[in-house]
C-alpha cells in the first residue's frame, strides 16, 4: 500500500491510534437513540455517521484533552459533536451542487442513498445537534461556552473555505499559493484546530498549553488537506472508498495541480515536522498526538 509520503519512516501502532474511537461511537449512538427525530430523518443521520469514517477528529479530541492532563471522558461530547459537524460538512460537499459525488466511505452518498432534500435537512439536523449536545452534555458553564464558541467558529470557518472553494472571491492579485493555504486552512484545517482545541479546553489547558495544542493543530490541519489533495490523485476510487481523480476534472485547486506531486510530498513533511516542534512544549503526554500526525502524514485513504 503506498501511503501519501512513502520516503518517511514512521511507526506507529494503529490500533492504539483508533482507540478512542468507539466510545465516541457510542456516545453518539446514544445521544441519537435519545434524541426525539423523524424516523426518516434518524436514519438518514445514522447512514451518514456510522460509515466506516477514520474518527480523526474525534480522536484528536480524546488524545487533545489527554495531552495536557485530562481523563478522556471530560472530551467525549465534543468529540461526539465535532464528529456530526464533519459529517454534515462531508454530505453538503458531495451534494450536486457542490462537487457531486457518488460515493463517500465505500458506500452511495446520503442524496444518493436517500435523495437530495434530505441530505440537506439532514446536514442541517447534524449541526443543530452538534451545539445541542455541546449544551446538554457539558456541565460546567463556562466550558459550555467555551467550547460553544470553538465549536461555531470552527464550523462557520469551515463553511468560508468550501465557499472560497466552490465560489471563489478572492482580492484581485491574491497569489495562487495563497489562494490555495486560504482554503485548505478554512475548509479542512479550522475543524482540526477546533478539535485539538476543545479537547485541550476540557483537559484543562493552561493558556502555553493551549498555544502549543492549537499551533500543532494548525500545521496538522493544513497537513490533512495536502494529503487529501494529494491521495486524489495517487490512489484509486476503490481503495479510497470516494471517487478519485475528481479535482483536476472540478477545476479544483489544489497542491499537486499547483506545485506537482514532489513538492507535495515535500510540504506534507516540512508540516509533519512543524506540528512535531510545537508538541516539544507539551511532555510526555503529547506522544499520542505525534503518533497521529505521523499516521495522517502517511496515510493512503
Ligand atoms: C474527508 O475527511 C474530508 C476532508 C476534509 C478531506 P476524512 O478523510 O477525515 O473522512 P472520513 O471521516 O475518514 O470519511
Ligand atoms: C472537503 O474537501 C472539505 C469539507 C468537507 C469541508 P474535499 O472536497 O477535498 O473532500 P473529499 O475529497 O470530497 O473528501
Ligand atoms: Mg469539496
Ligand atoms: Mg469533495
Ligand atoms: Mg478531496
Amino acid at each position: 500500500m503506498s501511503g501519501a509520503t512513502p520516503d518517511v519512516s514512521v511507526n506507529f501502532d494503529l490500533d492504539a491510534i483508533v482507540a478512542p474511537a468507539a466510545p465516541v461511537e457510542k456516545y453518539i449512538e446514544v445521544f441519537l437513540n435519545e434524541r426525539p427525530l423523524p424516523a426518516n430523518l434518524r436514519e438518514a443521520i445514522r447512514y451518514a455517521v456510522f460509515g466506516p469514517g477514520k474518527r480523526l477528529r474525534p480522536i484528536l479530541v480524546v488524545r487533545a484533552c489527554e495531552a495536557v492532563g485530562g481523563a478522556p471522558e471530560a472530551a467525549h461530547a465534543p468529540a461526539a459533536a465535532i464528529e456530526l459537524i464533519h459529517c454534515f460538512s462531508l454530505v453538503h460537499d458531495d451534494l450536486p451542487a457542490m462537487d457531486d459525488d457518488d460515493l463517500r466511505r465505500g458506500r452511495p452518498t446520503l442524496h444518493r442513498h436517500t435523495n437530495e432534500a434530505m441530505a440537506i435537512l439532514a446536514g442541517d439536523a447534524m449541526m443543530g445537534l452538534a451545539f445541542e449536545l455541546i449544551a446538554t452534555r457539558i456541565k460546567d458553564a463556562k466550558l459550555v461556552g467555551q467550547v460553544s464558541r470553538e465549536l461555531a467558529e470552527g464550523t462557520n470557518d469551515m463553511i468560508a473555505g468550501q465557499v472560497y472553494d466552490t465560489l471563489p472571491d478572492f482580492p484581485a492579485h491574491t497569489q495562487p499559493i495563497e489562494k490555495l493555504r486560504t482554503i485548505h486552512r478554512n475548509k479542512t484545517g479550522a475543524l482540526i484546530r477546533i478539535a485539538c482545541r476543545m479537547g485541550a479546553l476540557c483537559g484543562g489547558a493552561s493558556d502555553p498549553q493551549l498555544r502549543a495544542i492549537t499551533d500543532y493543530a494548525e500545521a496538522i490541519g493544513l497537513m490533512f488537506q495536502v494529503v487529501d489533495d494529494l491521495l486524489d490523485v495517487t490512489q484509486t476510487t476503490e481503495h479510497l472508498g470516494k471517487a478519485a481523480n475528481k479535482d483536476a476534472d472540478k477545476g479544483k485547486l489544489t497542491y499537486p495541480g499547483l506545485i506537482g506531486i514532489d513538492r507535495t510530498r515535500q510540504e506534507i513533511e516540512r508540516l509533519r515536522r512543524e506540528s512535531h516542534a510545537a508538541l516539544d512544549k507539551l511532555g510526555p503526554r503529547a506522544e499520542p498526538l505525534r503518533t497521529l500526525c505521523d499516521y495522517m502524514a502517511v496515510r493512503s485513504k
